[in-house]
């Protein structure tokens, strides 16, 4: 299934004279000066009118569609009025998002061809991108099981900007390639569990490797049991679909061995149900995301297979379906993981920290020089930071400092979060090295515990339990799953190599 839009962007410097289908998007600032240099007069006037009258404030995710008159002796034409906010907060991403919430509009008003004139401030080459990735965004669309008949569709963008120039196709183009790689990660989170079992997510990623030239290998269960990663094992052995571990790699060929080796590590949990310790309430549904991190860590390859940096980066996805069944782990019971630990299950739905500890020690195993995992790890994250940050942890300051920049650069907010042994009472077992709960569900627990299986390797953990899932439809995006965490990890991925 490909979910990808077709929309074109392009680059123009003037603005043509509109028809029917078509229509203009002009940005309002909440204050002066409100509207940009481009404008006719006519069209000048009425805006100025109605923010005047306050039926239009400018304020960021906002848009007001009109008829206007027949500007310039024109056909119909449309003006989408879409706001960006106060000057001080502006920057990319309220471009970015307000150019998401500006296509989603026009293609609901049933509009082909959208101009979007790019206000003035700022580099105008940033802005192209940042406009490109957020329509890409805006236009993802998750209903693909619902019967097509007769879809609206917005097919071209056309950015007018008073500069232009092969810089902005690449920029444009790059756009492109990073909203593609987040929608791409979309597609998989909003998947039913049913719909992509383990082995049905490998597939999928192993024929996107295909498609951008990256190396993929799957290990099957028995594999898996074979090499000792108990804690995948574990987790996977109560359901009727067998666990999997996804690795890509992404290895240029002018990229020596010895070089720095980074993993890109994902929970992959494909449905969590809690397992024995089974979850209640009404919104076990959304538990089909929680392999959103695994998905965000593939995603992210997608996008680095196409913009080439000079670093060898690898994937890895631990993925099982955590179910009730006869033959599932219990509670009280004990894994035996890779890195040689042993882990007391006293609760079966923290199986996110059991996969992951096997899946960073197989990235160590592999040679990891620098790890981050990303993982719908813990509800507590989203009690203390809400849907707006995700939860950074680090064994390793300069490396949780980067990454605070590579999000800064891409837009997302991370929180630094502690990583210390004053927690460690919460994962002490009496009777194994660790346990997985400590009586009370505490996000700094999850990532003490993962820490320990990192070791002195400098590791990374964001808990995106709250980033990844949106709960109520938004102006700029469907309700559903957000791809979170990719574009930090393609900002990363793609950072100059510190002196
Ligand atoms: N996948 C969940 C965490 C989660 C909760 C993600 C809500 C997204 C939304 C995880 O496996 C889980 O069940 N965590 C428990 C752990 C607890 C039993 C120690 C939690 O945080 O409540
Ligand atoms: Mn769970
Ligand atoms: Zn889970």
């Amino acid at each position: 299934m490909n979910q990808q839009s077709r929309l074109i962007v392009e680059v123009k410097t003037e603005l043509p004279q509109p028809s029917n289908g078509e229509a203009v998007a002009l940005c309002v600032f909440t204050d002066e000066p409100r509207l940009c240099e481009v404008m006719d007069n006519e069209s000048r006037s009425l805006v100025e009118r109605l923010t005047r009258d306050g039926e239009f404030k400018g304020e960021a995710e906002s848009t007001l569609l009109l008829h206007a008159s027949r500007a310039q002796g024109g056909g119909a034409r449309r003006l989408l009025l879409v706001g960006l906010g106060a000057h001080a907060d502006f920057d990319a991403h309220t471009l970015n998002r307000a150019a998401a919430t500006a296509v989603r509009r026009a293609r609901e008003g049933r509009i082909e061809h959208l101009f979007f004139v790019l206000p003035s401030s700022g580099d105008a080459r940033r802005a192209a991108r940042a406009v490109a990735e957020g329509a890409h965004l805006g236009l993802y669309d998750n209903a693909f099981y619902r019967k097509r008949e007769d879809r609206a569709a917005l097919e071209r963008l056309t950015v007018i900007s008073t500069e232009n120039g092969r810089r902005f196709d690449e920029e444009i183009e790059r756009g492109r390639i990073v909203a593609e790689a987040v929608n791409w990660t979309r597609t998989l989170a909003d998947e039913p569990g049913g719909a992509l079992p383990p082995r049905e997510f490998a597939r999928r990623a192993a024929e996107m490797a295909g498609e951008f030239n990256l190396r993929v290998e799957t290990l099957d269960a028995s594999e898996i049991r074979e090499r000792g990663m108990g804690g995948l094992y574990g987790v996977g052995q109560g359901s009727d679909n067998p666990p999997a571990l996804i690795v890509l790699r992404y290895e240029p060929e002018d990229v020596s061995a010895n070089d720095e080796l980074w993993a890109f590590v994902g929970k992959g949990i494909t449905f969590d149900t809690g397992g024995i310790s089974i979850k209640h309430g009404l919104d076990m549904y959304e538990m089909k995301t929680d392999m959103a991190g695994g998905a965000a860590a593939l995603g992210a390859l997608r996008a680095v297979a196409q913009l080439k940096p000079r670093r060898r980066i690898i994937a890895i996805v631990p993925s099982a379906e955590n179910m009730p069944s006869g033959r599932a782990i219990k509670p009280g019971d004990i894994v035996r993981t890779l890195a040689g630990y042993t882990i007391e299950v006293v609760d079966t739905d923290a199986e996110g920290r059991l996969v992951l500890a096997d899946g960073i020690a197989y990235a160590k195993q592999l040679g990891a020089t620098r790890i981050i995992d990303l993982a719908t790890l813990t509800g507590s994250i989203i009690v203390a930071l809400g849907d707006h940050r995700a939860g950074l942890f680090s064994n390793n300051d300069s490396w949780a400092a980067r990454i605070e920049e590579a999000a800064r650069r891409a837009g997302e907010s991370l929180w630094r979060m502690p990583v210390s042994d004053d927690y460690k009472k919460r994962i002490e077992s009496p009777i194994a090295d660790f346990k997985n709960y400590g009586g009370r569900p505490d996000a700094t627990a999850a990532a003490l515990l993962l820490s320990k299986f990192a070791g002195d390797t400098p590791w990374a953990h964001l808990d995106i339990a709250g980033t990844s899932w949106l709960d109520q439809e938004q102006p700029y995006a469907p309700k559903g799953s957000t791809g979170a965490g990719v574009r930090t990890l393609v900002e990363l991925a793609c950072e100059a190599e510190p002196e």
